[in-house]
């Protein structure tokens, strides 16, 4: 049985519950965070810890996540995921528990902290190289992508949608343009640039998102932040995704269009085998 944090206490899974009052149960009111930890070491954790921070200023929700670093040690060390090539550490904080009433509660409340632990299995090298497939779907998120709320249906029904085409991810598109995976970020290559649509309130800011921009400095690759139209995306000669978990995944059919020659392309495999190197993750 996995041991779960839940309010400060570190407990058995099954033995974890929280109140109907919730107001991220009653809401979706509160944010949520995964890290991904490579042989016990948790990767770009301060830049995780700066996204919480700010998506909780943007919602008001009164709590520092510094105190977090530590529990995610903690339970790495309690599930015996400190060897573990790679696992992950999944964060919830809401506004917490009050009578049910839209504005915030006036009366005194104390956010929800919910943090648990697993393990990550990569697709093998094999699978990775062959590719991955994507449709394209019609993002109606609400307007504040940018911050990693816990409300996800639209990217619920969105990653379903790309399950009943049976394919493996599926790209979002707002106004023309592709945007975004359902729970990982975009890039498509024309040549030997790389394209990512800019960070604005329409996506969120990607910790791998950035990991790539460092890795393209070291493989040679020039990024541009700027919207690609659908219409351009199917052109591409290579796509990928990038997330904690997704890492890098290429992607060679969209919409049942093969992209590029419809192999996985030099950029992401460079980009990729850049990503094993920083992570020290490689076979
Ligand atoms: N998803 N875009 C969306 C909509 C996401 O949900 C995520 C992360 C990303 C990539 O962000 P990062 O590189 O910081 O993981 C982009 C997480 C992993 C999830 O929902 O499980």
């Amino acid at each position: 049985m996995s041991i779960v944090y839940l309010n400060g206490e570190y407990i058995p899974k099954d033995q974890a519950f929280i109140s109907v009052d919730d107001r991220g149960f009653l809401f979706g009111d509160g944010i949520y965070e995964v890290t991904a930890i490579y042989r016990g070491k948790m990767f770009r954790w301060e830049r995780h810890l700066a996204r919480m921070q700010r998506g909780l200023g943007a919602l008001r929700i009164d709590f520092d996540p510094v105190s977090l670093e530590e529990v995610h040690n903690r339970l790495i060390q309690e599930n015996d995921l400190g060897s573990a090539p790679i696992s992950y550490v999944y964060t919830e904080i809401t506004r917490g528990v009050a009578k049910r009433t839209h504005k915030f509660p006036t009366e005194p409340h104390t956010p929800t902290v919910y943090l648990f632990a697993g393990q990550y299995n990569r697709p093998s090298r094999d699978v990775w190289e062959k590719g991955f497939t994507s449709v394209t779907v019609h993002d109606v998120r609400w307007a504040r992508r940018d911050i990693k709320t816990i409300q996800l249906l639209a990217n619920v029904l969105g990653a379903q949608a790309g399950a009943d085409h049976g394919v493996d991810e599926i790209i979002f598109t707002y106004e023309g343009m592709a945007i975004e995976g359902s729970h990982n970020n975009l890039f498509m290559v024309f040549g030997d640039t790389i394209v990512t649509h800019p960070l604005s309130n329409q996506v969120l800011p990607g910790i791998t998102r950035e990991v790539v921009f460092d890795l393209a400095e070291k493989t040679g690759h020039e990024i541009q932040e700027r919207p690609v139209t659908v219409a351009d995306m199917y052109k591409a000669d290579e796509i990928f995704h990038s997330g904690t978990l997704s890492e890098v995944k290429p992607c060679v059919e969209v919409d049942g269009k093969m992209i590029g020659d419809g192999k996985v392309g030099p950029v992401s495999r460079a980009l990729f085998d850049a990503f094993l190197a920083e992570t020290g993750s490689g076979a």
